[in-house]
């Protein structure tokens, strides 16, 4: 595309932005809003570190937040659930993590995380890519009963993870589900999206 055309291209958007705040700014106050969303800031943006406070996570709960257009979980796993985590390992597809795309090496252990308390997931189902649901809920019937210790569980074609993203044996999925790049910036201040190179 050569420059005029990309000129041209910014003076229609020009344009439709005035249009569309009509009366309430003039170009002058526009101009540094058009810049602040030239394509390079947007992409930046997109893909930037996003952090998560965990201050207010109590044992048990699950927050989401947003990186890279994924949701991404932070659970905060119960005592029970960190000594259950061994006593599923004989149903899952890769309970050791050896897939190492799956995660950095710093989650290549039992909990799949920095500190065994909190879990950090990509929220999307490596079948096909739907968002499953935090099935906490130990013994679950609709889970399998009493060998359920709680997880997350795919509605589009059943696949089931254990509480550190560990895929069960015998469904679609057929992958852990993803740990992104994160680091911790205190205690509870999580920095998702860049770990400073320690992976
Ligand atoms: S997309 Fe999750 S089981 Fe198919």
């Amino acid at each position: 595309m050569s420059t005029e055309g990309v000129d041209k291209g910014r003076r229609r958007f020009l344009t439709a932005a005035t249009t569309v705040v009509g009366g309430v700014g003039t170009a002058y106050v526009l101009t540094p809003f058009v810049l602040s969303m030239r394509p390079s800031a947007k992409a930046k943006a997109a893909g930037a570190p996003v952090e998560a406070d965990v201050s207010k996570l109590e044992p048990g709960q699950m927050m989401t937040v947003e990186w890279r257009g994924k949701p991404v979980w932070i659970v905060r796993r119960t005592e029970q659930n960190l000594n259950d985590l061994p006593s599923v390992e004989g149903q899952l597809l890769d309970p050791s993590s050896d897939n190492t795309a799956q995660q950095p090496g710093y989650a290549k252990n039992i909990h799949r995380s920095i500190k065994p308390e909190y879990s950090v997931l990509v929220g999307i189902c490596t079948h096909l890519g739907c968002s499953p649901t935090y099935r906490p809920d130990i013994g679950a019937a609709d889970m399998g009963g009493a060998e359920w210790k709680g997880g997350f569980f795919c509605p589009c074609h059943g696949s089931r993870f254990d509480l550190a993203g560990r895929v069960y044996s015998g469904v679609p999925a057929p992958s852990n589900l993803v740990v992104p790049p994160y680091q911790y910036l205190s205690d509870t201040r999580i920095l998702i999206g860049e770990d400073g190179g320690a992976a």
